[in-house]
């Protein structure tokens, strides 16, 4: 294999934390995984809890603040809406784009998920593109084609030279928030076909780069032995983030996983 990835944990808040709660979380979770620089931390707050998080976090740069949604123009009349340039100006780094929550209850397409990753990377955020299938999907065996469509689709006219910014989340929708997670295996074998789709796009010095993340209901019972696997680069999670000793355990995983990689 090419030169491993450097995994990524990202908590993806949903809509909990106040403000001060998030600054809570935050100082348990630096309080958990001390200062180290091996493995990529994230948190994704909701957008009233980002000033305050950037504030918590002036001091290290241990954690990168994410975003969980923008909109693709960079102002206007779009009420309720939040623009790429301004999620910049709180320090954002990463910004979750497609989450199967705002495919399933806003209605997202992939073209309008495509025009926020174009927006996020001309204004330098990283964009983590959310794909997976529906229990319905899978069951009628087209989860590959379901993913290659949400996949492409959010990728098009995507230029090369940025792609290398992207990060990828497979999170099968049958496993968000319901404790059933993929087993390894499973998520592996979606994860490659993932890469191959990469490597068909922007060719396989690129698709090496971009990590793809697993997501849905992963924890620290059962994270060790997906991030073992060859193509699973990280964790996009949901509710062991929003408690600083299990996210710091997800943390210590990814660590332990890239001592054992070498
Ligand atoms: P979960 O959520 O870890 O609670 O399953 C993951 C996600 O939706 O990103």
């Amino acid at each position: 294999m090419a030169t491993k990835r450097k995994y990524l944990i990202a908590g993806n808040w949903k809509m909990n934390k106040t403000a001060p709660d998030g600054v809570e979380l935050i100082e348990g979770i630096l309080n958990e995984i001390g200062s180290q620089s091996e493995v990529g931390v994230a948190v994704c707050p909701p957008f009233t809890a980002l000033e305050s998080a950037a504030k918590a976090l002036a001091d290290t740069n241990t954690i990168t603040l994410g975003a969980q949604n923008m909109h693709p123009e960079p102002d206007g009349a779009y009420t309720g809406e939040v623009s790429a340039a301004m999620l910049r100006t709180l320090y954002v780094g990463f910004v979750i784009l497609g989450h199967s929550e705002r495919r399933q209850y806003f209605a997202e397409s992939d073209a309008f998920i495509n025009q926020k990753v174009i927006a996020a990377l001309e204004n330098n955020l990283k964009p983590i593109l959310c794909v997976g299938e529906t229990i319905e999907d899978r069951e009628a065996g087209k989860t590959l084609e379901v993913v290659e469509t949400q996949l492409k689709g959010g990728l098009v006219n995507v230029d090369k030279k940025q792609a290398e910014q992207i990060v990828i989340a497979y999170e099968p929708v049958w496993a968000i928030g319901t404790g059933k997670t993929a087993t390894p295996e499973m998520a592996q074998e979606v994860h490659a076909a993932i890469r191959k789709m990469l490597t068909d796009i922007f060719g396989s010095d690129i698709a090496d780069k971009i990590r793809i993340l697993y997501g849905g209901s992963m924890k620290p019972g059962n994270a060790a032995e997906l991030l073992a696997e060859k193509d699973i680069d990280g964790g996009l999670i949901g509710g062991a983030s929003l408690e600083a000793k299990s996210f710091g355990k997800l943390v210590e995983a990814a660590l332990a996983q890239t001592k054992a990689d070498g």
